[in-house]
């Protein structure tokens, strides 16, 4: 019987081409009640991975019990069911699934992991398993955020909402969705990106090293920041009066001034901002959020609905072999990236 897989992981904290090794690892344990065993096919990189890496968000990782080493680092899903535990009706072995998981010590890098059932559904047979890998965490990220904005799917026809950074992983499936729901898309990427998020459909594109968008959007219903909070006031000034209106991060300070200035000092300064924040908008009738990813399973079969229908697709700039996932970090931390960057698993 099988009892080691290849896997990536690391051992302390650094650069890429220092901390993760390719290797064997022991198999999982057998999946647990409401669990599903996964052998990966495809999984992608996610900016996390390379912050989690380096350090980031450690005091409170540590404190859900996700600290700690060696780690498996990684998010997004996509593979097979091998075995599933008590209590999994829904999901059958042999399925094809797709998904994402909170980062956790048991990530993605490798050729099993175990997974909550509730985080993965049934993959459309139109998307390989390298595409499937290239969509959940990134959209379940930024869609966290659009809910906590107000923004809703069944009420998304000619809403107005900007994304600040379209061309990134999070940007380029999240552009393509609301506009599959019927929004009106403005949104900000760097030179490389604009024709991007033209061919994806967006609807108004500015360049934002050498365009102020807020000088030319008025009115908007919802703002998303998915690359750079110093410009949360622009993005706020671009907002029409709530109440249906709101804006929300998923850049923001929580993980590292816990970091940096510990549980009580870096937790009550990230509380203090926020609460000033969200008081200003609440006086507006606006939403007003820090969001974190969060699995969503309704949002992940929309996801699944909408690649089937071929009106979302996967972005893919580059894809790697597992054994090559440190050469996959250093390029996606090099910023030249345009979509996501996929890891296939033999
Ligand atoms: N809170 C959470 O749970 C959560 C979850 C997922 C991601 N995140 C965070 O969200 C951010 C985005 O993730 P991602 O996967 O989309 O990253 P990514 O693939 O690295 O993309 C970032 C994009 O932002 C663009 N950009 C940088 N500064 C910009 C600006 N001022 N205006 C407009 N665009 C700008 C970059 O364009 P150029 O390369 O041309 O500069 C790049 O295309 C990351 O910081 C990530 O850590 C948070």
């Amino acid at each position: 019987m099988k009892t080691a897989m290849q896997a990536v992981r690391n051992s302390r904290f650094g650069p890429a081409g220092d901390v993760l090794e390719y290797g064997e690892v022991p198999l999982p344990r057998p999946p647990g009640k409401g669990e599903v065993l996964v052998r990966q096919r495809a999984t992608s990189v996610n900016p996390i991975d390379c912050r989690r890496r380096g350090g980031y968000g450690r005091a409170l990782l540590r404190l859900r019990g996700i600290g700690g080493f060696p780690q498996i680092l990684g998010c997004d899903v996509s593979g097979e069911i091998t075995a599933v535990g008590p209590g999994v009706s829904e999901l059958q072995v042999g399925d094809a699934v797709f998904g994402a998981k909170s980062p956790s010590v048991r990530g993605t890098y490798a050729q099993y992991c175990l997974v909550k059932a509730a985080e993965v559904i049934r993959k459309p047979p139109e998307l390989s398993f390298a595409e499937a890998a290239a969509l959940p965490y990134a959209f379940l990220s930024a869609w966290a955020a659009l809910t906590d904005a107000g923004f809703r799917a069944e009420s998304a026809a000619g809403r107005r909402i900007f994304l600040q950074g379209g061309s990134g992983g999070t940007g380029v499936v999240t552009l393509q969705v609301c506009k599959a729901l019927g929004a009106h898309v403005a949104v900000t990427a760097g030179p490389q990106g604009v024709d991007l998020c033209r061919r994806l459909g967006a609807d108004e594109v500015f360049d934002y090293r050498t365009e102020d968008f807020s000088r030319h959007l008025d009115q908007f219903d919802f703002a998303i920041c998915l690359a750079d909070q110093s410009e949360e006031a622009k993005m706020i000034s671009i907002l029409r009066p709530g109440p249906g209106t709101g804006y929300a991060t998923i850049v923001h300070p929580l993980m590292s001034l816990v970091d940096t200035k510990g549980l009580l000092r870096g937790g009550s300064e990230a509380a203090r901002t926020f609460l000033r924040n969200r008081r200003a908008q609440k006086r507006r009738h606006r939403a007003y959020a820090w969001s974190l990813f969060r699995p969503d399973r309704a949002a992940l079969e929309l996801l699944a609905e909408l690649t089937e229908k071929g009106t979302v697709q996967a972005v893919i700039d580059r894809t790697y072999p597992l054994s090559a996932t440190a050469e996959a970090h250093e390029y996606s931390e090099s910023g030249r990236a345009k979509g996501k960057i996929v890891i296939e698993i033999d």
